[in-house]
């Protein structure tokens, strides 16, 4: 049976993106050489999910976002404090090993974050693809309003738990070439400079007058989700294809963190 060590190493010498010395992409929490049967896979490590992922018998939990809600490896800051407190306990009592697999999957081609979100929204047809990094892309769709495109979007991300999305620009102007990148690092000038007319973008990357309403000045239209929305895809598939990797290992993705919900005014 593999440990979380050797599923680590797996990512990381597929992953010539990543430096092995700098990344996040580190052991948690519990002992990374302690054999595994079951695995979770999960977007965020929210307490809910590791409770979960233990109650079904997973002894180790993959997750792509931090655990104690820091992006650095030792993820120190908040584990000596609550609410890091409770959830160090409880890793601790079950002996639950955590891996994150972050930088090696943001990147990872075709079944990774960016083109999972693209595949899941149905966007097949890639006219531009950035050169330095795997993090943007540009499609093409029929060109159609803006509010049709949005629409188009909410009704898939609906099937994540999200009720909704955000728009800026005018509903009717009309859009044929959406662009797409990787959470955080969402599609800015550098697609619009080449022909992106509407841009997917997280509020976890994409605060308001730093970014999106440049963008829009820049001639874009904005549609916004929140960044688990646009990642859980790309988690899916990274669940799929450790299956694929270590058939001995079952692997089971779970997708239980908290999501926002809205309340539309009543007048
Ligand atoms: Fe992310």
């Amino acid at each position: 049976m593999p440990n979380a060590t050797q599923i680590r190493e797996y990512l990381l010498s597929n992953s010539p993106w990543v430096s092995p010395e700098e990344t996040v992409d580190t052991i948690k929490a519990g002992d990374a050489q302690r054999d595994v049967t079951k695995v979770a896979v999960c977007w965020y490590a929210a307490m809910d999910t590791i409770r979960s992922a233990h109650d079904a018998g997973c002894e180790l939990l993959i997750c792509h976002e931090p655990t104690f809600w820091e992006h650095a490896a030792p993820e120190t800051v908040w584990r000596d404090k609550e609410p890091g407190l409770t959830k160090q306990r409880f890793l601790d009592e079950t002996g639950m090993v955590i891996l994150r697999a972050h930088d090696s999957w943001d990147q990872w081609p075709r079944i990774g974050i960016r083109d999972s979100w693209a595949a899941f929204l149905g966007l097949t047809e890639r006219v531009f693809a950035s050169e330095d990094h795997n993090c943007h892309a540009i499609f093409a769709i029929p060109e159609q309003p803006l509010r049709v495109f949005a629409q188009h979007v909410a009704d898939r991300v609906r099937l994540l738990g999200e009720d909704g999305v955000r728009v800026m620009g005018d509903a009717e102007r009309l859009v044929s070439r959406p662009a797409v990148g990787v959470g955080c690092i969402g599609p800015g000038q550098q697609v619009v400079d080449v022909g992106a007319d509407v841009l997917l973008l997280c509020y976890d990357g994409a605060s308001y007058w730093a970014v999106r309403e440049r963008l829009y000045e820049a001639g874009a239209a904005v549609i916004t989700v929140e960044h688990g929305t646009s990642e859980m895809p790309g988690l899916a598939n990274l669940c799929q294809h450790l299956a694929e990797q270590f058939p001995a290992v079952e692997f089971v993705y779970f997708d239980n963190h908290p999501k926002p919900w809205t309340v539309m005014s009543s007048t």
